[in-house]
């Protein structure tokens, strides 16, 4: 559960990373599809090299459902409702994939914001990506 102190700590930080939404979802994903290449399975489709307009615009929409997130975080479910049906029934990612992903976000976040991301805005966003992922993976069972 998020206490009302994580909740406040993921607030300022993702108001800090959000004003620059595309850059830190290309970022992500740019680390993802390096650090775990068979997550690059998932995009057959989609030319995955360093600032390609796909990776630029699908990181982008990846770090505006987390925005999503973050205004919802007492309403998760429902908030990426959508989002849950599309990843469990239509692409069929394996929810192994979330972990990879939030990870690679967390090391976004720190690279990016440096001493501003501390353990516990660390241990905070660690939990509201895990919630991110078991919602995106509650469809699944
Ligand atoms: C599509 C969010 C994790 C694979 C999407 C879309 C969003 C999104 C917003 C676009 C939906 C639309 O166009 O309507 C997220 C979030 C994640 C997450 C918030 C976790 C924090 C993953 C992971 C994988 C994945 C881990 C696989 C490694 C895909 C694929 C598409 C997609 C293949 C379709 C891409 C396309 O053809 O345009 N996701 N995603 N997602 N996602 Fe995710």
């Amino acid at each position: 559960m998020l206490t009302a102190d994580d909740k406040k700590m993921i607030q300022q930080t993702w108001d800090k990373a959000s004003g620059h939404a595309e850059a830190v979802g290309e970022e992500a994903l740019w680390r993802l599809f390096i650090t775990y290449p068979q997550t690059k399975t998932y995009f057959p489709h989609f030319d995955l090299t360093r600032g390609s307009e796909q990776v630029r615009s699908h990181g982008k929409k990846v770090a505006n459902a987390l925005t999503n997130a973050v205004k919802n975080l007492d309403n998760l479910s429902q908030a990426l409702s959508e989002l849950s049906d599309l990843h469990a029934y239509n692409l069929r990612v394996d929810p192994v994939n979330f972990k990879l992903l939030s990870q690679c976000f967390q090391v976004v976040l720190a690279v990016n914001l440096g001493n501003d991301y501390t353990p516990e805005v660390h241990a905070a966003f660690d939990k509201f990506l895990s919630a991110v992922a078991a919602v995106l993976a509650e469809k699944y069972r």
